[in-house]
């Protein structure tokens, strides 16, 4: 064996035997890995080795406050791969260091969720492109110090995957695959304690398949089969995909709906702990042999279930290295409608400290709608009902409440639960497709204001923020997406638009509205890659200000503090200088934003509508 891979068993072949025990009883399967990781390692291009050298070295990569994640569908952003290819000077343009191509592996047929129902995960789907492409798409992003993010859709494959189908042609080792049962028996007990995900368009966790003769465990879609993680087959079959994958460049894995993977009666079948064994198992696999990759833990679920998905206790720093910090986006939403921070403090309080080598992926919007998770005794609190905050939010982004700015709609509307999840596009949801139809320029100020604003505490926060295509030019609600008869009734499909390469022609005039968002996003980033303290490795703390509207944050680092201010309001609002000095911060400061001193020797401070302000101790 090579003595890169020999050490690197040395290093991780611990943390997937251990991980492989907690789930599979036959010791037998950690050999069968290992073979697999040997045969792949082996068939490693030499410029793949060399990436993973450099990142051994350099393990905190995706920390580094110089990363910055963009998000997009292939097709919607570059038409196909080699369009793709042709756009990398806009990201380059932006500052763009991490880009996730949403689902581009062969899907099935028909209606596929946005490519989530993978029918073969070792071609490309085919009007985008080839593996080939991808691959040479992967070596120009490389080249333009851009890593790639894919999708792997683990928790379920499409119907017409051919191990489904073997399923269905009765071949044993293939029903063991999935979860089949012959009658309700077992799905009706597990359907007491099983939430629904989608109840509008496909209610229920279970289908009944005429060919398989059984009813088949679909959480999704009916035609997205849930795998049977318990069998060690499904497992080493993941470990040659992921495997594939880094072997065509790929820099990290977004684990999709991973939350969901391991099923147990009397729970809602999420979080259980056997998935922190396999992805542990996994992730040591994806270190031996391809180590410059790693995972993207897609679980949208409470703050202490979150934290476990980037490791704590034994399992510290040994899952996913990144995990979407969705509450961070849920609270940034619920301040900008009720012009009030005091639910975001409460709600990240709650927050267990994560692993330092590790990373919350901060996001404003992504293709997914936002769901409310708002927690009944934060709410409480600060003297809020939840159920009713929850109402506010849906009626307000749904552009249904007095005094809404908003134009979103409401996304599975749950009668069951009181649940109704919202879509919509950052810019039409903060009040600029509003503001455009009213042609009201104040309007269109504050909307730009208050995009900025929010997309400053993503920045701000430390991890990688990741934009959402199309965000950085504000672009509106696509009202054409009913058009396509497979998105027909999956809103969702509103805030995934075509870009308009024309539209993002105008970024270049700094009057457009295009250009102030273009250039404020271009501004925060390029100020974030001057500041060591916004390094991942340590966590923000948030606080109250004593007004409402204005969040507080401070960033800890041996480099240098950073406090932030936000006001999110449209009224300029005062503060005690003391929400800054508290923090250790005296004298003068700089905004390291606008360029701007600020006097900490005055009793308050005045911010304007809208202001974000990162502060560092100036210079004595
Ligand atoms: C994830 C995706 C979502 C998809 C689901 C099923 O939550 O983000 O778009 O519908 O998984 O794959």
């Amino acid at each position: 064996m090579e003595p890169d891979l020999l050490a690197r068993m040395d290093r991780w072949l611990p943390d997937l035997v251990a991980g492989l025990a907690e789930v599979y009883p036959d010791p037998a399967v950690a050999d069968r890995v290992v073979e697999l990781v040997v045969r792949a390692h082996r068939a490693r291009p030499e410029h793949l080795r060399a990436r993973d050298d450099a990142r051994v070295l350099r393990p905190d990569w995706f920390q580094l406050p110089s990363t910055i994640g963009y998000a997009a569908y292939a097709d919607r952003f570059g038409g196909t791969l080699q369009g793709v290819r042709s756009r990398v000077g806009y990201l380059a343009e932006l500052g763009v260091t991490y880009l996730h191509l949403m689902p581009l592996l062969k899907p099935r047929p028909g209606a596929n969720d946005g490519g989530y129902a993978v029918m073969d995960y070792r071609s490309v789907a085919e009007p985008l492109g080839t593996m080939d492409d991808l691959e040479a798409l992967t070596r120009t992003l490389h080249e333009h110090g851009i890593s790639l993010t894919l999708d792997l859709v683990l928790n379920h494959v499409a119907r017409e995957h051919e191990w489904a189908a073997r399923a269905r042609a009765g071949e044993q080792r293939y029903r063991r695959y999935f979860h089949l049962f012959a009658d309700r028996t077992e799905p009706d007990q597990y359907e007491r304690s099983l939430p629904e995900v989608f109840p509008t368009f496909a209610p229920g966790n279970f289908t009944w398949d005429e060919d398989a003769s059984a009813w088949v465990w679909t959480t999704f879609n009916r035609w997205q089969w849930d795998l049977d993680w318990s069998n060690p087959d499904v497992f080493c079959e993941f470990v040659e995909i992921v495997l594939f994958l880094a072997n065509q460049g790929v820099d990290c894995l977004r684990l999709d709906a991973i939350a969901f993977l391991w099923k147990r009666k009397g729970t809602n079948c999420q979080n259980q702990p056997e998935v922190h064994a396999i992805t542990q198992a996994l992730r040591a696999a994806a270190r031996i042999g391809a180590p410059s990759m790693i995972f993207k833990a897609e679980a949208i679920v409470g703050p202490v279930q979150v934290v476990e998905y980037l490791g704590t206790g034994r399992r510290e720093g040994r899952v996913s290295d990144l995990a979407y910090h969705n509450s961070l986006m849920v609270q940034i939403w619920s301040a900008l409608a009720s012009r009030d921070c005091r639910l975001l403090v409460r709600s990240l309080r709650r927050f267990p400290p994560k692993p330092t080598t590790t990373a919350w992926a901060t996001y404003l919007r992504c293709h997914d709608d936002i769901g409310w998770a708002v927690d009944d005794d934060d709410a409480l609190a600060v003297g809020w009902d939840g159920h009713l905050h929850r109402v506010f939010l849906s009626d307000f982004y749904a552009g249904l409440a007095p005094g809404s700015f908003s134009r979103g709609e409401v996304f599975q509307d749950n009668p069951a639960t009181g649940d109704r999840r919202i879509s919509g596009t950052a810019a039409s949801l903060a009040g600029l497709e509003e503001a455009v139809l009213a042609q009201d320029p104040q309007a269109v100020d504050e909307a730009i204001g208050r995009l900025l604003c929010a997309h400053a505490v993503l920045f701000g926060f430390g991890g990688p923020p990741l934009l959402y295509m199309g965000d950085e030019i504000g672009l509106l609600n696509d009202r054409g997406y009913g058009d396509d008869p497979e998105h027909a009734d999956d809103n969702r499909w509103m805030h995934r638009p075509k870009m308009p390469w024309e539209q993002a022609q105008l970024r270049a005039d700094p009057r457009s509205v295009q250009g102030r968002l273009f250039d404020g996003i271009r501004h925060l980033i390029a100020t974030r890659t001057t500041l060591a303290a916004l390094h991942a490795a340590v966590e923000a703390t948030v606080h109250e200000t004593g007004n409402a509207s204005v969040l507080a944050t401070v960033r800890r680092h041996a480099a240098g503090n950073v406090v932030q201010l936000y006001n999110v309001s449209e009224h300029v609002q005062v503060v005690d200088t003391s929400s800054v000095t508290r923090h250790g911060m005296t004298g003068t400061a700089t905004q390291r934003l606008s360029g701007a001193a600020v006097d900490l020797n005055g009793a308050t401070l005045a911010l304007p509508p809208y202001a974000a302000w990162w502060l560092t101790a100036s210079p004595p």
